[in-house]
């Protein structure tokens, strides 16, 4: 079994350690509070438990890392751990530059070593049914891929909407189409702190011609996970507020143009849920991450997609601030 490190057990890390307890050697765990270290070292005896991450990454025994920190700390300790010569599980963003994320590429290729950042979506099998109905075609061209993603909270202080929320759909929405935008517009709101997004907008533009969108908020009434790919035969909807039909088919598309009024017409077929296996996407996702860690990063796909995201934030942020 693969010897790991983990760092961050808050709200969202406690779920990452979970799982890795359950795939790889837990050997330590770190985290800046008192309270959860006493926690966690608790629940995890045979796990060395410290506030040191470097005297995690000074164990020759540990291969890999898990990074599961405040967005703002991921990159130096990613870093940190490429260089000590550790394969490296970050959640996203891994960093909050783009030219930072190219640093982090650049060492993971130099050291033959794993990044993989944490696109969480990417694993989650309608999105990976979704995946399938564009790759093989059965949705005709797809024109248009957009993103719902609001609630009323998390409101966060050390990130926007764009960076919080729009990581999740900006990943699923570059792996979906397999290309880089060449137009990135976003417009937003600061209202209830000055500087931080609340409410972002995003217009995404193809090299293909395809377009996307992302609606973005924690101040809004709905609580929509959603994602809607519109092709020219078929479209589908992936939602994750759903508990049992994720996805939806849509047999209907536009049709011939009439021959007499020179007016297109529209078909509606049936409408379909396929069968969505229930596994967790967490767990598809680090057993992804292991097994890169057993077999090497090959062509360093997920590190690749990692740097796609960034630059397109990246983009975004800057049109946001009026550039
Ligand atoms: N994939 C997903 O669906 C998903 C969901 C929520 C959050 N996240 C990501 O997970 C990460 C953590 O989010 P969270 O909500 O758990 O945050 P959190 O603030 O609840 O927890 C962060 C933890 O990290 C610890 N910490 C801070 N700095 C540290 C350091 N330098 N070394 C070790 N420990 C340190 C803190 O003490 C705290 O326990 C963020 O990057 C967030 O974007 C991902």
């Amino acid at each position: 079994m693969t010897r790991v490190a983990h760092a961050g057990v808050g709200g969202w890390g406690k779920n990452v350690v979970r799982v890795a307890g359950e795939l790889a050697d837990l050997a330590w765990i770190v985290d800046l509070d008192e309270d959860r270290r006493a926690e966690y070292a608790a629940r995890y005896p045979a796990a060395r438990v410290t506030d040191s991450f470097t005297d995690a990454l000074a164990d020759d025994s540990v291969e890999a890392v898990l990074i599961a920190t405040p967005v703002p700390t991921h990159y130096a300790l990613a870093k940190q751990a490429l260089e000590a010569g550790k394969h490296v599980f970050v959640e996203k963003p891994p960093a909050m530059r783009g030219e930072e994320m190219e640093e982090l590429v650049e060492l993971a290729r130099e050291g033959d070593l794993v990044l993989m950042p944490g696109h969480l979506l990417l694993y989650h099998p309608g999105l990976r049914k979704v995946k399938e109905l564009v790759d093989s075609g059965e949705l005709g061209d797809v024109a248009v891929v957009y993103g719902n993603r609001q609630n009323l909270g998390v409101i966060r202080s050390n990130e926007n909407a764009l960076w919080s929320l729009g990581v999740h759909d900006l990943s699923v929405i570059l792996w979906l189409l397999g290309e880089e935008p060449v137009e990135a517009v976003a417009h937003g709101i600061d209202r209830l702190q000055k500087g931080i997004e609340d409410v972002v907008f995003c217009f995404l533009r193809f090299p293909s011609g395809r377009v996307a969108h992302m609606h973005l908020s924690w101040l809004d009434p709905h609580k929509m996970r959603k994602m809607t790919v519109v092709g020219l035969e078929k479209m589908v909807v992936f939602d994750d507020m759903e508990l049992e039909r994720k996805v939806t088919v849509y047999d209907k598309a536009p049709w011939e143009p009439a021959q007499t009024y020179g007016e297109w017409r529209t078909r509606t077929g049936d409408i379909f849920s396929p069968k969505i296996p229930n596994d967790e996407p967490l767990r598809l996702e680090l057993q992804h991450f292991l097994e890169l860690v057993a077999n090497g990063p090959g062509d360093h796909r997920e590190a690749l997609d990692g740097l796609a995201v960034v630059r397109a934030l990246d983009r975004l942020t800057e049109s946001l601030r009026g550039g």
